[in-house]
């Protein structure tokens, strides 16, 4: 959550002081009594109706529900249960209502998954441009590119992040939870995650509960610096890849000269973001796999508007080939891979729009 909102919170919280003292009602509070990265369910058999049930608070209940089936499943599906375990089979937070601004309805979010059966919403066909996912020792991430009008985020909207904390502890969207069998054992219910959406592209990280520093691989205070600073990778508009990879430097983390240092993010009060003291790590992945997109992304839906096929390697020729990634690759966005490239051309030539990305995001995240 943002600080303004927790501003916001907390100036309505004042009010909420004021009118109840005024008017003789029970005073409400902010937080809850188990904040929500604390609530532990197994997956499917004990998630109950709604994890969030707490009354009373600043931002009302839970607007959608965890127990989600076939009767839930589709373009009204309120499911606030959502998954990550393969570029196959993972979902992204996105609004309810379409055109929506992602600070407006993080509270709110739904799940919209690649994969039918859990009684999500489906990210229609075509809406996913690029998609790479990668496994590291500590944690797995998808970061990619995504007609976000697709999934009702207003098409110029840079958005901001979701994770399972914000300001008062009930996370965003409240309720929210995320499960993964790419950890062994089964179903794995993921404590600590981050979920970057907007300008187009995304990033969705989730932490290994049963390795060391799964609060600090998914930082979620940076929610201002978006996934170039938090989700350093090396996604490609128009290539659908899934890689091993070596792990990311812990979001704000830096060395300089042998030096380890720490961002500290300024609050919004302070104004736009316009410079950085580092470029962070891109970190190396190996082992990677190339999919067609139309072959993994089965049984979704058309879009519910019209899109430009020819734009979409997934609905065209089934190729996500390599001239197609190349001459898409870009930087910075919700997905952006930072400048640290090592490819010279690509640098050169998507090194004006990185600045403009990142700045936009800097300035409006
Ligand atoms: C399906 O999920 C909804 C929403 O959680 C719930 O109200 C309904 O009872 C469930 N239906 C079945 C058959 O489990
Ligand atoms: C997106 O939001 C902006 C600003 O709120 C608005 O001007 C614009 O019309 C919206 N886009 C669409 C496609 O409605
Ligand atoms: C990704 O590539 C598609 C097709 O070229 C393009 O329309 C879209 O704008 C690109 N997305 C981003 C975020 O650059």
């Amino acid at each position: 959550m943002s600080t303004s909102t927790l501003s916001k919170l907390f100036a309505f919280a004042a009010l909420s002081v004021a009118v109840a003292t005024a008017q003789d009602v029970p005073v409400t509070g902010t937080f809850p009594p188990t904040p929500l990265a604390s609530k532990a369910y197994a997956y499917p058999t004990g998630i109950p109706y709604k994890v969030d049930t707490d009354t009373g608070l600043i931002r009302g209940g839970q607007h959608g529900y965890n127990q989600c089936n076939s009767t839930t499943e589709g373009p009204t599906s309120l499911c606030q249960t959502s998954f990550i375990t393969s570029i196959e089979d993972f979902c992204l937070w996105g609004p309810g209502n379409p055109n929506s601004l992602v600070a407006d309805t993080e509270g709110e979010m739904v799940a919209w998954c690649t994969k039918p059966g859990r009684g999500t919403r489906l990210i229609p066909q075509g809406a996913l441009q690029g998609v790479q996912f990668i496994k590291t020792p500590n944690y797995i991430q998808v970061a990619g590119f995504i007609r976000q009008e697709l999934i009702n985020i207003n098409a110029s909207d840079w958005g901001g992040e979701m994770d399972p904390h914000g300001a008062d502890l009930r996370g965003n969207p409240m309720g929210g939870l995320i499960y993964s069998e790419a950890f062994g054992g089964g179903w794995t219910q993921v404590v600590e995650w981050h979920n970057f959406m907007g300008g187009n592209s995304f990033c969705f990280k989730a932490c290994d509960p049963n390795k060391p520093d799964d609060e600090k691989y998914c930082e979620h205070r940076l929610d201002r610096i978006g996934c170039a600073y938090n989700a350093p990778n090396n996604a490609k508009n128009g290539t659908f890849e899934s890689c091993d990879g070596e792990n990311q430097d812990f979001p704000g983390v830096y060395t300089v000269n042998g030096q380890v240092m720490t961002y500290t993010q300024p609050p919004e009060e302070a104004g736009a973001i316009t410079t950085m003291p580092y470029q962070p790590r891109v970190p190396a992945s190996s082992n990677c796999v190339t999919y067609t997109s139309s072959a993994i992304y089965t049984g979704l839906p058309s879009p519910s508007i019209a899109i430009d096929i020819v734009a979409t390697p997934s609905a065209g020729s089934g190729s996500a080939s390599g001239s197609h990634g190349a001459s898409g690759t870009r930087t910075g966005g919700a997905a952006g891979p930072s400048s640290t490239s090592n490819d010279a051309s690509a640098l050169a030539i998507s090194g004006i729009s990185f600045l403009g990305v990142a700045f936009s995001v800097l300035f409006l995240a």
